[in-house]
């Protein structure tokens, strides 16, 4: 029986991440660490949430003596660590949240896995997931690999770079058996609506203006989250320590592409006329720092673990809408705040 710890398993990756560990997996206990921050949403988790294998503890990373604790509870044999401020213009107007969770709260889980681990390191492992924003920006040419050097331009890229850093110098010092890796946009189900896809899908819906930054020029590279999800169980399984991976889509769209796409899709879903969601586009000014373009190379995962993205973007972004437009009431209940009494309701 091994005891993972899932950090930010409440929120949107983490949340997959959980579901497929739970179900892969009935005999590891899965032990999901959650702070609930605006971002965090137990509602995600209702599918699973009574499997025997399947603790949630609510905490805060940043609280170094909870950690300590929390490792001596319950032993653990590895950690898959999720939790972070994730949103970036959140970032720009208030930084400090993100040095504390997501360079703070990494030290002090690395503190923890350290002092616990020390005495035997074999058959343990901490697993940072991080994001392909800390490489900084790309011109129209090139590809982030795992060589290319760090150049993080907004707050949340630097203390996810920070991090990164910390938990490299943490297997070089100590000999902490880690593995990172750096992923591409996201997007699929339980999406917070405060990123791109999400957002827009319900603006449409709710006929609210589309605020496209500066003139929509900006390229991400998108995969669906089910597959980063599984390319995290390949690598937290069969991931060498001390190495990095890289997890792209090898699907790059220029916002304003993707935004037409997504509203046509929505016009035929919504069986409104042709055009009708594209007159809600209006540009806005453009986000601080923002970075131009990112493009992973994820060939180094693909060779080593046999990973690839198995959702066509055209299959994903449909998958994407039907949940959205199915789940009305999940989105209700983020959109109203409602979310956050699932807690006091479900535990007390
Ligand atoms: P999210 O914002 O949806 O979820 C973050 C979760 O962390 C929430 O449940 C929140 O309650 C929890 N959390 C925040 N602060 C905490 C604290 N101090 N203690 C305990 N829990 C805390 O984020 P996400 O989009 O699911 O991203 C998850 C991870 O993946 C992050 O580390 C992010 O940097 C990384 N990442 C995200 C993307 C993406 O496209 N969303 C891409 C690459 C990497
Ligand atoms: O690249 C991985 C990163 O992707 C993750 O590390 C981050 O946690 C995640 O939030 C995401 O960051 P982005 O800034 O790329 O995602 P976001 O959805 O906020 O924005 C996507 C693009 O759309 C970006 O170029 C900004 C633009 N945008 C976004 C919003 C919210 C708009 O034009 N209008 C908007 O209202």
């Amino acid at each position: 029986m091994k005891t993972i710890l899932i950090t930010g398993g409440a929120g949107f990756i983490g949340s997959h991440v959980v579901r497929l560990f739970v179900k892969k997996y009935p005999e590891y206990k899965i032990v999901n660490l959650d702070k609930l921050t605006y971002a965090g949403n137990l509602e995600n988790l209702t599918e699973i949430e009574k499997e025997p294998n399947y603790e949630f503890v609510k905490g805060d990373i940043v609280d170094g003596d909870f950690i300590q604790q929390l490792f001596t509870d319950y032993d653990f044999n590895g950690v898959i660590h999720l939790a972070a401020e994730s949103h970036v213009d959140r970032s720009i107007s208030n930084p400090m949240e993100f040095i504390m969770t997501n360079i703070v709260g990494t030290v002090n889980l690395l503190n923890a896995a350290k002092s616990h681990w020390e005495i035997n390191f074999r058959g343990k492992l901490f697993y940072h997931i991080s994001t392909d924003e800390v490489y900084g920006s790309l011109g129209e040419e090139g590809i982030f690999t795992e060589e290319t050097a760090y150049d993080p331009h907004s707050p949340y890229s630097a203390s996810k770079a920070s991090s990164d850093h910390l938990v490299r110098a943490y297997h070089d010092t100590y000999g902490l058996p880690v593995v990172i890796s750096n992923c591409s946009n996201n997007y699929g189900p339980f999406q917070f609506p405060e990123k791109l896809i999400p957002l827009f899908i319900n603006n449409i819906k709710t006929n609210k203006a589309l605020p496209v930054y500066g003139k929509g020029i900006n390229i991400r590279d998108w995969l669906y989250v089910e597959d980063h999800a599984k390319a995290i169980d390949l690598a937290f399984h069969q991931g060498k320590s001390g190495e990095t991976y890289n997890i792209g889509g090898n699907n790059e769209w220029k916002n304003i592409d993707l935004i037409r796409k997504l509203c046509e899709i929505m016009d035929t879903r919504l069986e409104r006329k042709e055009g009708t969601s594209e007159k809600l586009i209006t540009f806005v000014k453009d986000r601080a720092g923002h970075d131009l373009r990112y493009a992973i190379d994820s060939s180094k995962i693909k060779e080593e673990l046999g990973w690839e993205p198995t959702h066509s973007f055209e299959q994903g972004l449909g998958k994407t809408v039907d949940w959205y437009l199915q789940n009305e009431k999940w989105m209700k209940r983020v959109t109203s705040g409602d979310y956050q009494k699932y807690y006091e309701q479900q535990y007390g």
